[in-house]
This record gives C-alpha cells, sequence and structure tokens, in this order.
C-alpha cells in the first residue's frame, strides 16, 4: 500500500486525536506540537503508521501481539463467532467457546490448575484472584487472612486493588487511599541486589525470606496470597534467582498463604512455555494470565485456579458474588481458541525456546556501549539497563532520566522504525517483547536501531 492509498487522513485524525481520544497513562501536552503517533494496520512483525512509514513492533504492542499482526485466520475466527453467538454472558449459563477453552488452558496448566474464571483483561484477572483468596480462606474458616504481599515497582493493574497490589508508588498516589492490607518486598534485581550481589542464589534465598518475614510480621493468620510474575516486568524484566520460586513455594505452603503467578505477560510463549511457571518449575495455586491468549485480537483474562482452591466453591450454597458483563466473550474466546490453535501449528512455544540464547545474544552485543549497564531477562522478553557510569551502576537523577527517556530516546527509537518501550518506572530501562514470530533478521534489526539511537543518546547526555 502506499501513502496515497491510504484510507486515512492524516491531519484531520490527528486532530480530532487531539481534541477527543484521552490515551492511557500519556502525558497529553507532548503532542501539543508534534503529531499523535497514529498506527493503522500491521503485518507479522511489523506496523504502519497513518503516514505509511513502518516500524518493528518490539514490543509486540504491549506484550500481546504473539502471532503478529494481520492474521486472517484470528480475523476469521472472530467473525464467524459474532454470525453464530456474538454474546450470552457466563452468569449461570455457559457457552460453547468458553467451555471449550477453559478445557484447554486446564490442560496447559500444571499440577491441578484445573478451574477458570473469565475476565476481560489482566487487571480484572488479578482483582479477581485477591477477592477469591479473600473469600476462599472465609469459606474453610480463616476469615483473617485477607492481606496480600507483592513486590517492589511489580506492576499489576490499575482498578483499585489491582492498583493496591502494584509496587509502584508513581503510579498510586493521587489515588489514595487505596485498598488497605497490602505490602511490598524486594524484587529480584539483581544488577541492584541490596545483600549477596555476588551470589545469586543466595540473593534468591534471601529475597524469598523477605516474603516470609513479611508474613511473620504481619501475622500469618492475616495474610491471604503472595502476587509474584514469573519474569518482573516493571523496572526492567528480573528473572527470578535459581530456587527463588522453590523457596517461596515452600513458604507460601508453611503459612498456608496462597502463591499467584501473575502471567499477564510472561503466558502464552513469551518465555517459551504455554505457562511461565512450568519454566521455572514451581506450581502456583493461582495463575492470573491475560493479553496472549489472542494475541490481542479480541480482549480476554483469566484467573486460573487450583482444585483444592475450588473446592468449597463447588459444594453446598456457596457462591463467589463477583462477574464481568465481558468476561470470556464468546468472539474471544473463539479467537483464543484460533489463536492456540496457530501456536500448536507453527510450534510457536518450541520456536521462542530455540531462539532465545540467540536473542539474548544479540542484545548482549550492546553492552560494548558505554551506556548499557545490564541486559536481562528471559524467553523473548528483554530489559536493557541504562546507566550514567558502567563501573559504579550509577544511575541518572531525574532531570537526566526526563531528558534521556522522554526527551529523546522513546521518540528517537519510533523514528528509527522500532517500536519499545523506554521506561523509567524504576531505574531507566528499554524494553523489548516482540512477537514470537520473529527470528535472527528481527533480533539484529533491534540491535542496529538500538546501538545507533544509544549511542546517540549517550553524546546528548
Ligand atoms: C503483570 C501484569 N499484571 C496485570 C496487568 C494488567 O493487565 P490489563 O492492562 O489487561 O488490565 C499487567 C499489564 O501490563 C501486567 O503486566
Amino acid at each position: 500500500m502506499t501513502d496515497t492509498d491510504l484510507p486515512f487522513d492524516a491531519d484531520t485524525l490527528n486532530a480530532k486525536a487531539r481534541d477527543h481520544l484521552w490515551m492511557h497513562f500519556t502525558r497529553h501536552s507532548s503532542y501539543a506540537q508534534t503529531p499523535v503517533p497514529t498506527i493503522v494496520r500491521g503485518e507479522g512483525a511489523y506496523v504502519y503508521d497513518v503516514n505509511g512509514k513502518r516500524y518493528l513492533d518490539g514490543l509486540a504492542g504491549l506484550f500481546v501481539v504473539q502471532v503478529g499482526h494481520g492474521r486472517r485466520e484470528l480475523a476469521e475466527a472472530a467473525a464467524r463467532q459474532a454470525s453464530e453467538l456474538a454474546f450470552f454472558p457466563l452468569w449461570s449459563y455457559a457457552h460453547p467457546q468458553a467451555i471449550e477453552l477453559a478445557d484447554r488452558l486446564a490442560d496447559y496448566t500444571p499440577g491441578d490448575l484445573n478451574k477458570v474464571f473469565f475476565t476481560t483483561g489482566g487487571g480484572e484477572a488479578v482483582e479477581t484472584a485477591w477477592k477469591m483468596a479473600k473469600h476462599y480462606f472465609k469459606l474453610v474458616g480463616k476469615p483473617g487472612k485477607h492481606k496480600v504481599i507483592s513486590r517492589s515497582i511489580a506492576y499489576h493493574g490499575t482498578t483499585h486493588g489491582a492498583l493496591s497490589i502494584t509496587g509502584i508508588p508513581a503510579a498510586k498516589e493521587m489515588f489514595e487511599p487505596l485498598v488497605p492490607g497490602t505490602f511490598k518486598v524486594p524484587n529480584t534485581n539483581f544488577y541492584r541486589a541490596p545483600e549477596h550481589g555476588d551470589d545469586l542464589e543466595a540473593f534468591g534465598r534471601w529475597a524469598a525470606d523477605q516474603i516470609e518475614q513479611t508474613i511473620v510480621f504481619e501475622g500469618p493468620e492475616t495474610v491471604a496470597a503472595v502476587f509474584l510474575e514469573p519474569v518482573q516486568n516493571s523496572g526492567g524484566c528480573f528473572p527470578p534467582p535459581p530456587g527463588y520460586f522453590q523457596r517461596v513455594r515452600e513458604i507460601c505452603d508453611r503459612y498456608d498463604v496462597l502463591l499467584v503467578s501473575d502471567e499477564v505477560i510472561c503466558a502464552f510463549g513469551r518465555l517459551g512455555p504455554m505457562f511461565a511457571c512450568d519454566k521455572f518449575d514451581y506450581v502456583p495455586d493461582m495463575i492470573t494470565c491475560a493479553k496472549g491468549m489472542t494475541s490481542g485480537y479480541s480482549p480476554i483474562g483469566a484467573c486460573i485456579v487450583s482444585e483444592r482452591l475450588a473446592e468449597p466453591f463447588w459444594s453446598g450454597t456457596a457462591s463467589f458474588p463477583h462477574g464481568y458483563t465481558f468476561g470470556g466473550h464468546p468472539v474471544s474466546a473463539a479467537v483464543a481458541m484460533a489463536n492456540l490453535d496457530l501456536f500448536e501449528k507453527e510450534r510457536l512455544n518450541q520456536h521462542v525456546l530455540d531462539n532465545e540464547a540467540a536473542f539474548r545474544a544479540t542484545l548482549e552485543k550492546l553492552t560494548d556501549l558505554p551506556i548499557v549497564g545490564d541486559v536481562r531477562g528471559d524467553g523473548f522478553f528483554y530489559g536493557i539497563e541504562m546507566v550514567k557510569d558502567k563501573t559504579t551502576r550509577e544511575t541518572f537523577n531525574d532531570e537526566e532520566s526526563e531528558r534521556l527517556l522522554r526527551g529523546f530516546l522513546s521518540k528517537a527509537l519510533f523514528e528509527a522504525g522500532l517500536y519499545c518501550r523506554a521506561d523509567d518506572r524504576g531505574d531507566p530501562v528499554v524494553q523489548l517483547s516482540p512477537p514470537l514470530i520473529v527470528g535472527q533478521a528481527e533480533f539484529d534489526e533491534m540491535e542496529q536501531i538500538l546501538r545507533s539511537v544509544l549511542t546517540e543518546a549517550w553524546k546528548r547526555l
């Protein structure tokens, strides 16, 4: 398609966007002088803007588009389902698409995580998990257990409950008071380990033990759940040290605290397996997931629960008074099934496992740049931390961060043809999470664009 074929007029769209569209997590004043970046179509690992310019989608939209853009199979699955049954709720009724998808997800999960509560997205799945944990403990005669532990800088969503679990003070302070009863423990950022910085396993034990300390300090009879991502996104891709999740599992069992694996990003092949807990060999009590389940062709999320947890809800007069009109939407469920068919047909999970080392090695070439302090992550999910001084690991002050990230990097990377994320919710990082269909050619393209833009950023400091 050439510029002249495009069905959109860039100026008209831009004027309407400025006048009416409230974008999420967006500083609108940034677009007072420059046009709102507007993406109109996608194909494979690439998206195209309103002017016809092409970008490598280095973030799979927002950790979502696993199978890539423009997949007709998924569009057709949505159209077929909308013609057959566009909508019916899961409020005491069922439809085949939700039934089949729940059955399929239960096959993919480890252990006895067999009961699937559908939502429309990740934050709702987290919200559901917390409410379910509280309700479960009331049903089994431990009504005091309601508190939640999560990690510093972790992002778990924006609804009041999920935001309370989120560990990013700047995302929360304007909404206080939030839901009481949430407590934060250190994350697994080994690059900035406050203890055991020379021993990954000891650091992992220390980080897990912080969870135990918090449970004991708060009183085990008051703590319901621990929410952890397999690889923490916010802050820049913190993988778990070896043994970390095994120790957390033991601690949770010791104090009857539920372990929630928040896999909103990490599930559906992002790290290789369908569910990331399998990669790190632990079995949680609940998994929250969303994004990649449909590769974004229609919204859906889920809280997947163990038989043990579900048992008291399955007997007597109990029912969980919670739901969403669009939770488990038939069109989304049908799209999810078609998406998972593509995963299997194209062996995407194995593709990630086969290529993760090459992706890492390509990105690690960037460590020869003075601004690149650390490259970390797993699967097709990486964070590149930028520093002012590689030897001391000194980071940027607020003014430098503002100038570097907001003023230069995000825009420059995009202008150079790479859509990814420059994030300073923790220390400044660039994050990459491309569609799972990419290979060495796209790894190289990401590396080359990053190399030239990060080199320029260093000169401007
Ligand atoms: C780990 C995690 N949990 C929850 C959420 C919230 O998901 P949603 O934006 O679909 O509500 C996100 C979103 O990125 C996430 O990364």
